[in-house]
């Protein structure tokens, strides 16, 4: 007989959210989880993975795969993930949490593409990860030499829905019956999925941190406005809602209006953020990383707001415009402006506005540290 396992995944984009979960009750859960799961040589016996109702990546929304480190099969090894905060009912929602996950791992975790070989969803479906002939990222020590599957978001004390268990024991069947997965397969016991610490095949060297268009270079005018108390508790993240601007020649006096908008008409001591983001990519310093911004009342001495110029209701800012930031704020950390908790927000969140955007706050919404 062999024991069945779920390893609680800190690969997801609620990892933050669960940090707080003791091994203990980790340990419960699993426990749980392995009851309702029976006795795997059951399972086998009676699952069949129903092939046709497989999302490929085309299907959920994703290119062709960017690992190439093959897996030799069979393998020996299966380890089950669940991902909290990746809950799911429909094709249509796992589809676009998956691609959020994609993103998250490719972007945040500079993997090369997501991290689990096949995922199932509480809809009873099952989505293609990586495949299976190509390692995923998603169990340190064991990635080249495992399977790993994971269930889309599982709330504490609650199991996967019923389709969903018969999908994963349809999943390990169909693994065995091809010869991807060795029919005495082990899983191995481990509490807490670890990550990656060197990704197979982009080596994400920290980046430095980004250059910034300082006030000199877009010639502010001089202000005067309370210090920050630093390290900052939370990024606040806003978007302009006015023009936006592609080019430093168009930036530039565009931050100058932005500039005189706060201190003339808002009464401030000087523009409202801490720092700015052009769609031209590049990083103007507001308030800059000492100064208190006017952005969110009852916010600004402990957030660093930045904002993107211009409206992101409808279309998210640019690749670079976000890279950018996603840099700033790693660099923020790298420098200790940022403490290591630190808890990322929409305005919207702290504050009765639409800022930053639906297309933005979708986006932000995938990043490290965000908190609704
Ligand atoms: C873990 O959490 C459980 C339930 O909340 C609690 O009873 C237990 O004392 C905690 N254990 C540790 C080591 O914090
Ligand atoms: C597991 O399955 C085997 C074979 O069907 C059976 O003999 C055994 O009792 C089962 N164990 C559990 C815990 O269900
Ligand atoms: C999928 O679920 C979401 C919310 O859980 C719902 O708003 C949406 O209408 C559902 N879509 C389909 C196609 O059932
Ligand atoms: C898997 O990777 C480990 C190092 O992380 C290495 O020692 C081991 O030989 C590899 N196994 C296979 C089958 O490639």
């Amino acid at each position: 007989m062999l024991p069945c396992l779920l390893v609680f995944s800190a690969l997801g984009l609620g990892a933050l959210g669960i940090s707080s979960r003791n091994e203990t009750q980790t340990k419960e859960i699993s426990e749980k989880l392995q009851y309702l799961f029976g006795n795997v040589s059951q399972l086998i016996e009676k699952g069949k993975l129903d092939v046709s109702t497989m999302a490929s990546r085309k299907e959920w929304g994703a290119e062709a795969v960017g690992c190439r480190t093959q897996l030799t099969m069979p393998v020996d090894f299966l380890v089950i993930h669940h991902i909290p905060g990746l809950e799911c009912h429909n094709q249509t929602i796992c589809s676009q949490k998956l691609q959020e996950l994609h993103m998250h791992h490719i972007h945040n975790n500079n993997w090369c593409d997501v991290a689990y070989n096949f995922l199932v969803g509480d809809d009873g479906r099952v989505y293609e990860g990586v495949g299976w002939k190509i390692q995923g990222c998603h169990t340190q020590g064991y990635s080249n030499i495992s399977l790993g599957f994971a269930f889309f978001g599982t709330k504490e004390g609650h199991s996967p829905s019923p389709a969903a268990l018969s999908a994963m024991e349809g999943l390990i069947y169909y693994a065995v019956q091809k010869g991807h997965l060795s029919p005495r397969y082990f899983q191995p016991f481990l509490v807490k999925g670890k990550n990656c610490l060197v990704p197979p095949q982009k080596i994400g060297p920290k980046k430095a941190c980004p250059s910034i268009v300082t006030r000199t270079d877009w010639e502010a005018r001089e202000s005067h406005c309370p210090k920050m108390n630093l390290p900052a508790k939370y990024v606040i993240i806003i978007h302009t809602s006015g023009k936006t601007c592609s080019v430093s020649d168009e930036c530039h006096p565009l931050v100058r209006d932005i500039q005189s908008f706060f201190m003339d008409r808002l009464d401030a001591c000087d523009i409202g953020h801490n720092f700015l983001v052009g769609q031209d990519g590049a990083i103007y310093e507001g308030t800059g990383w000492n100064a208190q911004g006017s952005h969110t009342a009852g916010y600004n001495d402990i957030a660093l707001g930045i904002a993107f110029i211009g409206t992101f209701t409808g279309t998210p800012p640019n690749a670079v415009a976000l890279e950018a930031t996603q840099s700033l704020i790693q660099c923020a950390l790298d420098q200790g402006y940022l403490t290591p908790n630190y808890l990322l927000v929409g305005q919207s969140d702290v504050e009765n506005t639409l800022s930053p955007g639906k297309a933005l706050y979708n986006i932000i919404s995938t990043w490290p540290h965000f908190k609704h």
